[in-house]
């Protein structure tokens, strides 16, 4: 049995996440680890909050709290959003914990005994109103590549590169605004990721399956020439740098935080010793499938930094077969703006609706090869469309059939013909497809043939008629509502990974309640798994149709706070 590894980029623990974030990592992460569940494989779907660095002490300063009550706080109130929302990890951790303090000190050890580590004095922004240095976000500036003026130290937002704080221009303080900045001379530690290109070319050239935009970012980092990458920060809040001198520093939040995949995986092997073991997957790690899912301003760091950092160590650790990384979500034409407010964030929105509304649309709708565009309108025709008229009708004209015509008991009786053969050989096809479009991860495909069968079905009941045919043939009237049923567990079984929550109860009318469902291979297999005699019930309204009025009220409710309204630092 193959094992699948999986991750989701750490979000940071600054405050609630908006559906863009959503949409980027957490989301796909999930329905692929729901996915290999449901196929057999052992999955372990791992995430953590990443804690570390100048978003945690910004928010933690804003909100007037010590940074380790904040994160505290903050973590907690995120893990309950992501449950809410359907989000299997196996384990959700952080990455202050005492394991990651320790992994990434091992790292570091490991790198600088091979040589890898370097030591250097640099100039670095001081600012004397504030009385300290300002790293990464602590400064904001022009980008001296594309011109965005509100680039932060650490990476511009809108050409995603990462920069130095001294490579902006006009910059100013995050904290008080000052301008009158000074250089002041700084000793820090590089990662000779230069001295690592050869095995990191070597590396890249083994991975397959990546899609174009993750190997295009990566290869642009490769041939542009490798650069050594400063690990450690004027910062307090993070893991102690372990190395006379370097007392009053940490690692740069970049260097532990992709750590924490694994020492999150410890944290979940610690919890039940004698039943898991993290080495399985990460160390010495054979038969393992590592795909990690993020949003396209991560993948310099997981393609090129976490490997450097990995391969650098000399030892065996597991590093990631396939990086799926896509494009933004835009809102409304415009971006998501957590400091102005702009946009849906993850606990308004299932304020709004249950989760597998907002599920459906960011699978269906991934921004896998381009930007997307969130908008109310769109969502509500794409919910009507999909959710409530295909999905949602399916299942309850073929329940209320049965419960009004058979007593709620699925009819035995009558044989299948060309019409059944027919619809087993469109199944099959959409069985298959769906099966190779959740292999490649492909969101988007995997959602248009999950449609495809919910509209297979659907065309199916149109032509059988089933409420036609029991005037006259109760035999064909039987065949054909049985055959419906089995349609209606099969859409069921198949979104499954997508809509979990509405899978399981539609399942559950047929005392199919295992989770995962398995995925039928084939149409043989999914039109024979709800016999005649089965008692089914009638569940609740799966979806409600979202109307005009909803898309503009939602629209006024969301277009924007006043600015400096935003929801967190
Ligand atoms: O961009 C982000 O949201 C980062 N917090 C992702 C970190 S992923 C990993 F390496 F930890
Ligand atoms: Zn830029």
């Amino acid at each position: 049995m193959a094992k699948a590894l999986i991750t989701s980029a750490l979000p940071y623990i600054n405050g609630t996440k908006h559906l863009g974030n959503f949409a980027g990592s957490l989301l796909p992460a999930d329905i692929h680890a729901r996915y290999r569940r449901q196929i057999g494989d052992e999955t372990l779907f791992i995430c953590a909050t990443d804690e570390h660095g100048t978003p945690a002490e910004l928010a933690a300063a804003a909100a007037g709290q010590p940074v380790a009550d904040y994160c505290r706080e903050q973590h907690d109130r995120q893990a309950e959003i992501y449950r809410r929302f359907g989000l299997s990890f196996d384990h959700f951790g952080r990455t202050s914990s005492a394991r990651n303090h320790a992994r990434t000190q091992h790292f570091f050890h490991a790198l600088d005994a091979r040589g890898f580590i370097a030591e250097r004095v640099l100039d670095q922004v001081y600012s004397p109103a504030d009385g300290r240095f300002l790293p990464d976000r602590y400064i904001i500036g022009t980008c001296p590549h594309c011109g965005f003026a509100e680039a932060r130290g650490d990476q511009c937002e809108s050409c995603t590169r990462p920069l130095d704080p001294t490579d902006l221009r006009a910059p100013r303080s995050a904290l008080s605004g000052s301008t009158v900045l000074e250089v002041r001379p700084s000793r820090h530690l590089f990662l000779r990721q230069s001295a690592l290109a050869d095995a990191l070319e070597g590396w890249l050239g083994t991975r397959r399956g990546w899609p174009p935009l993750a190997s295009s970012i990566a290869r642009k980092w490769l041939d542009e020439g490798l650069q050594d990458r400063c690990i450690t920060r004027d910062l307090a809040w993070g893991v102690p740098v372990p190395k006379p001198g370097f007392e009053d520093k940490v690692f740069y939040v970049w260097f532990d935080a992709p750590i924490g995949y694994i020492a999150a995986t410890e944290d979940w092997a610690a919890e039940a010793p004698d039943r898991r073991d993290w080495r399985g997957w990460w160390y010495a790690a054979g038969n393992v499938d590592y795909v990690q899912f993020l949003g396209k301003d991560n993948v310099p760091f997981h393609a090129v930094s976490f490997p450097a950092t990995e391969l650098g160590s000399g030892e065996p650790w597991k590093t990631v077969d396939v990086i799926k990384a896509v494009n933004w979500l835009t809102y409304e034409g415009g971006k998501f703006s957590t400091s102005r407010g702009r946009g849906v964030f993850l606990d308004e929105a299932l304020d709004l609706l249950q989760p597998d509304y907002w599920r459906w649309w960011l699978a269906a709708n991934a921004p896998e090869n381009h930007d997307t565009d969130f908008s109310f309108a769109r969502f509500a025709t794409d919910v009507n469309n999909d959710l409530a008229d295909t999905f949602g009708n399916l299942v309850h004209r073929v329940l209320s059939f049965v419960a009004g015509r058979f007593g709620g008991i699925v009819p035995a009786g009558g044989a299948p013909g060309d019409r059944e053969v027919r619809l087993a050989r469109q199944l099959d096809g959409h069985l298959s497809a769906l099966r190779s479009a959740q292999e490649a991860r492909a969101l988007r495909k995997s959602a248009n043939e999950i449609r495809a069968i919910w509209r297979l079905a659907n065309g199916y009941l149109a032509e059988a008629a089933p409420w036609t045919a029991i005037r006259t043939e109760l035999d064909a009237s039987a065949l054909a509502t049985r055959v419906a049923v089995n349609l209606v567990a099969c859409a069921a079984a198949v979104a499954w990974p997508v809509i979990p929550g509405t899978a399981e109860t539609v399942l559950a009318a047929f005392g199919l309640a295992t989770a995962p469902p398995p995925l039928p291979g084939t149409a043989g297999e999914a039109l024979d798994r709800v016999p005649g005699g089965t008692q089914v019930k009638i569940p609740p309204v799966l979806f409600a149709r979202l109307d005009g009025e909803w898309v503009a009220a939602s629209r006024a409710r969301f277009s924007g706070r006043a600015p400096g309204a935003g929801r967190e630092a």
